[in-house]
Protein backbone atom coordinates (compact mmCIF):
# COMPACT_ATOMS: atom_id res chain seq x y z
CA UNK A 1 0.00 0.00 0.00
CA UNK A 2 1.10 3.29 -1.34
CA UNK A 3 1.31 6.06 1.68
CA UNK A 4 0.64 9.17 1.04
CA UNK A 5 4.09 11.08 2.80
CA UNK A 6 2.59 14.89 2.48
CA UNK A 7 -0.84 13.28 4.38
CA UNK A 8 0.63 11.35 6.74
CA UNK A 9 3.35 14.22 7.92
CA UNK A 10 0.44 16.67 8.17
CA UNK A 11 -1.35 13.88 9.92
CA UNK A 12 1.27 13.43 12.44
CA UNK A 13 1.81 17.71 12.83
CA UNK A 14 -1.68 17.84 13.56
CA UNK A 15 -1.61 14.77 16.50
CA UNK A 16 1.52 16.24 17.78
CA UNK A 17 -0.36 19.85 17.99
CA UNK A 18 -3.00 18.37 19.33
CA UNK A 19 -0.87 16.55 22.25
CA UNK A 20 0.99 19.62 22.83
CA UNK A 21 -1.71 21.98 23.53
CA UNK A 22 -2.38 23.81 27.06
CA UNK A 23 -5.15 21.35 28.02
CA UNK A 24 -4.27 21.61 31.48
CA UNK A 25 -5.69 24.27 33.65
CA UNK A 26 -2.48 25.13 35.31
CA UNK A 27 -0.40 24.53 31.86
CA UNK A 28 -2.79 27.56 30.59
CA UNK A 29 -2.76 29.38 34.06
CA UNK A 30 0.97 29.82 34.17
CA UNK A 31 0.56 31.10 30.62
CA UNK A 32 -1.49 34.01 31.56
CA UNK A 33 0.44 34.28 34.58
CA UNK A 34 3.64 34.90 32.61
CA UNK A 35 1.50 37.20 30.33
CA UNK A 36 -0.33 39.26 32.29
CA UNK A 37 1.30 39.42 35.62
CA UNK A 38 5.04 37.96 36.16
CA UNK A 39 5.96 42.05 35.30
CA UNK A 40 4.83 42.99 38.56
CA UNK A 41 4.98 39.64 40.57
CA UNK A 42 7.86 37.88 39.59
CA UNK A 43 8.21 34.56 37.99
CA UNK A 44 7.58 32.92 40.74
CA UNK A 45 5.25 34.88 42.56
CA UNK A 46 7.58 36.25 45.13
CA UNK A 47 6.80 40.10 44.69
CA UNK A 48 9.49 42.95 44.69
CA UNK A 49 10.22 43.56 47.90
CA UNK A 50 8.13 46.57 49.61
CA UNK A 51 6.49 47.47 46.47
CA UNK A 52 4.50 44.27 45.10
CA UNK A 53 3.37 42.20 47.33
CA UNK A 54 3.53 38.41 46.82
CA UNK A 55 1.01 36.40 45.23
CA UNK A 56 3.17 32.87 45.95
CA UNK A 57 2.49 31.75 49.60
CA UNK A 58 0.66 34.83 50.57
CA UNK A 59 -2.40 34.75 53.46
CA UNK A 60 -4.11 37.51 51.65
CA UNK A 61 -4.57 34.66 48.46
CA UNK A 62 -5.22 32.43 50.49
CA UNK A 63 -7.54 33.83 52.97
CA UNK A 64 -9.19 35.60 50.07
CA UNK A 65 -9.49 33.29 47.42
CA UNK A 66 -13.29 33.95 46.81
CA UNK A 67 -12.07 37.41 46.24
CA UNK A 68 -9.45 36.88 43.50
CA UNK A 69 -11.29 36.92 40.26
CA UNK A 70 -12.97 40.26 41.42
CA UNK A 71 -9.29 41.90 42.77
CA UNK A 72 -7.43 40.79 39.08
CA UNK A 73 -10.37 41.57 37.19
CA UNK A 74 -10.93 45.22 38.61
CA UNK A 75 -7.65 46.11 40.73
CA UNK A 76 -6.84 46.97 44.22
CA UNK A 77 -5.43 50.03 45.85
CA UNK A 78 -4.45 51.25 49.32
CA UNK A 79 -3.39 49.89 52.29
CA UNK A 80 -3.31 45.81 52.47
CA UNK A 81 -1.16 43.62 54.60
CA UNK A 82 0.34 40.39 52.91
CA UNK A 83 2.09 37.89 55.41
CA UNK A 84 2.53 40.81 58.09
CA UNK A 85 4.10 43.24 55.90
CA UNK A 86 2.10 46.61 54.95
CA UNK A 87 1.57 47.48 51.21
CA UNK A 88 0.08 50.32 49.76
CA UNK A 89 0.42 50.29 46.52
CA UNK A 90 -1.89 50.27 42.74
CA UNK A 91 -2.59 47.48 40.73
CA UNK A 92 -4.50 48.31 37.83
CA UNK A 93 -7.29 45.66 36.65
CA UNK A 94 -7.08 43.81 33.88
CA UNK A 95 -10.25 43.42 31.58
CA UNK A 96 -8.74 41.13 29.29
CA UNK A 97 -9.02 38.50 30.72
CA UNK A 98 -11.48 35.60 29.50
CA UNK A 99 -13.82 33.65 31.57
CA UNK A 100 -11.73 30.57 31.16
CA UNK A 101 -7.98 31.90 31.34
CA UNK A 102 -9.43 33.50 34.66
CA UNK A 103 -10.26 29.93 36.30
CA UNK A 104 -7.03 28.72 35.13
CA UNK A 105 -5.23 31.76 36.48
CA UNK A 106 -6.72 31.61 39.24
CA UNK A 107 -6.06 27.48 39.58
CA UNK A 108 -2.67 28.02 38.87
CA UNK A 109 -2.23 30.75 41.59
CA UNK A 110 -4.41 28.57 44.32
CA UNK A 111 -2.83 25.07 43.29
CA UNK A 112 0.38 25.70 42.12
CA UNK A 113 1.44 29.00 44.23
CA UNK A 114 -0.33 28.38 47.45
CA UNK A 115 -0.53 24.39 47.73
CA UNK A 116 -4.37 24.83 48.21
CA UNK A 117 -7.23 23.18 46.42
CA UNK A 118 -8.94 24.90 44.10
CA UNK A 119 -12.63 24.72 44.87
CA UNK A 120 -13.49 26.79 42.03
CA UNK A 121 -15.11 25.87 38.84
CA UNK A 122 -15.70 28.38 35.94
CA UNK A 123 -19.01 28.72 36.93
CA UNK A 124 -18.39 30.12 40.77
CA UNK A 125 -15.56 32.34 39.22
CA UNK A 126 -18.83 33.99 36.94
CA UNK A 127 -20.72 34.09 39.93
CA UNK A 128 -18.10 35.86 41.96
CA UNK A 129 -17.96 38.66 38.93
CA UNK A 130 -21.62 39.32 38.77
CA UNK A 131 -21.04 40.41 42.61
CA UNK A 132 -17.54 41.93 42.93
CA UNK A 133 -18.55 45.09 45.13
CA UNK A 134 -19.46 48.44 43.49
CA UNK A 135 -16.80 48.51 41.04
C1 LIG B 1 1.49 46.84 37.23
C2 LIG B 1 1.90 45.89 38.24
C3 LIG B 1 0.98 44.74 38.56
C4 LIG B 1 0.46 43.79 37.68
C5 LIG B 1 0.66 43.69 36.17
C6 LIG B 1 -0.31 42.87 38.50
N1 LIG B 1 -0.27 43.24 39.81
FE1 LIG B 1 -1.16 42.31 41.36
N2 LIG B 1 -0.62 43.80 42.62
C7 LIG B 1 0.19 44.88 42.28
C8 LIG B 1 0.31 45.76 43.41
C9 LIG B 1 1.13 47.06 43.48
C10 LIG B 1 -0.48 45.21 44.44
C11 LIG B 1 -0.72 45.79 45.84
C12 LIG B 1 -1.86 46.79 45.78
C13 LIG B 1 -2.05 47.54 47.10
O1 LIG B 1 -1.07 47.79 47.79
O2 LIG B 1 -3.22 47.86 47.42
C14 LIG B 1 -1.01 43.96 43.92
C15 LIG B 1 -1.81 43.07 44.63
C16 LIG B 1 -2.21 41.83 44.20
C17 LIG B 1 -2.90 40.83 45.00
C18 LIG B 1 -3.34 40.96 46.46
C19 LIG B 1 -2.18 40.95 47.40
C20 LIG B 1 -1.33 39.71 47.32
O3 LIG B 1 -0.21 39.82 46.81
O4 LIG B 1 -1.77 38.63 47.72
C21 LIG B 1 -3.09 39.74 44.20
C22 LIG B 1 -3.75 38.41 44.58
C23 LIG B 1 -2.58 40.07 42.89
N3 LIG B 1 -2.05 41.34 42.92
C24 LIG B 1 -2.61 39.22 41.79
C25 LIG B 1 -2.26 39.61 40.50
C26 LIG B 1 -2.49 38.80 39.32
C27 LIG B 1 -3.08 37.41 39.34
C28 LIG B 1 -2.05 39.52 38.25
C29 LIG B 1 -2.14 39.16 36.79
C30 LIG B 1 -3.49 39.03 36.23
C31 LIG B 1 -1.54 40.79 38.76
N4 LIG B 1 -1.69 40.80 40.13
C32 LIG B 1 -0.96 41.77 37.98
C33 LIG B 1 0.78 45.07 41.05
C34 LIG B 1 0.49 44.38 39.89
Amino acid sequence: MAVNKPLFTLMLTALVGVFSCDYKPRNQGHSVYVKHCQSCHLENGEGLGALIPPVANADYVTERSDELACLITHGISGNITVNGVAYEGEMPGNRLLTDVELTNLIHYILVDLNQQENPFVINDIKAQLANCDSK
